[in-house]
């Protein structure tokens, strides 16, 4: 099986790789560029969600032909990590969270492989947006490790580039959002539809505007991430060690009704 790590802010070296190639990947949306290499006996793909040296803004992302490209790969997993700010009070700085559930506030993406005329259509369920069999493995793997790992929030994406006002983070909790971040729509979105294993972890490096007490800087965010590091790349080797294969995951067979409208 290979596994799919996608870095986020913070997350830019596939350092607990070994054997490691780097590799260009050629999908019909462009080009992209991946870490191939091992950990233990399982093979992983290590791709920055924001390239190297982090040059891409959230609403530049080429998420089509970053799931594309790790399809091509034969990757069936995959674990990403964010950055997140916080609008929940028990979602401190420096906690990390599984996702289990999105608000889309994106304005301007693509979010499906499936544009009609010779894709076709579908529509896909999202009622557990974040795979469930892959969740509980992250779960008993920071359980293990003596990690604490909140089991559940609710990601609002925004368009960003620029961050929130307070207006907008009030609103957005009382819609029931937890963290806000940039990244994960559609790139959770396009992983159902490529029948790709998907979930997130979110690291809170920020209480999120007008709850925090100055204005946010992506240096902050930078540093809060350095400085928790350590503890996401324990949490992934665990998981990878953990994980397995399941080609009866509902996940795997999301698209099924393609085309049978
Ligand atoms: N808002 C949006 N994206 C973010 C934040 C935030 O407060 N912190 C880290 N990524």
């Amino acid at each position: 099986m290979r596994i799919g790590i996608i870095g986020g802010t913070g997350v830019y070296d596939p350092e607990i790789l070994s054997d490691i190639s780097e590799e260009e990947v050629v999908t019909p949306y462009g080009t992209i560029k991946v870490t191939l290499g091992k950990f233990g006996e399982k093979e992983v793909v290590f791709l920055p969600r924001h390239g190297a040296g982090h040059k891409v803004p959230p609403h530049k992302i080429n998420y089509r032909a970053n799931i594309w490209g790790l399809k091509m790969l034969d990757v069936t997993e995959v674990i990403s990590t964010s950055a997140v700010g916080s609008l929940n009070k028990e979602m401190p700085p420096g906690e990390m969270v599984l996702l289990d559930q999105f608000l889309d506030f994106t304005k301007n993406r693509v979010y499906t492989f499936y544009d009609g005329g010779p894709a076709g259509v579908v529509h896909v369920d999202y009622s557990e947006p974040y795979c469930p069999r892959v969740r509980e493995v992250l779960l008993a793997a920071a359980k293990e490790e003596g990690i604490n790992l909140i089991p559940k929030g609710t990601y609002v994406c925004t368009e960003g580039p620029r961050y929130e006002t307070p207006a907008e983070i009030k609103a957005f909790s009382v819609l029931g959002g937890d963290l806000v971040g940039m990244t994960n729509v559609p790139e959770v979105v396009l992983a159902r539809e490529a029948g790709l294993c998907y979930v997130s972890v979110a690291l809170v490096t920020n209480w999120a505007a007008g709850i925090s007490p100055h204005p946010l800087t992506h240096k902050e965010v930078v540093e809060i991430m350095n400085a928790n590091i350590a503890k996401l790349r324990r949490l992934l080797m665990k998981s990878i060690t953990a994980l397995t294969e399941d080609p009866d995951c509902p996940c795997h067979h999301a698209t099924r009704e393609l085309n049978q409208f």
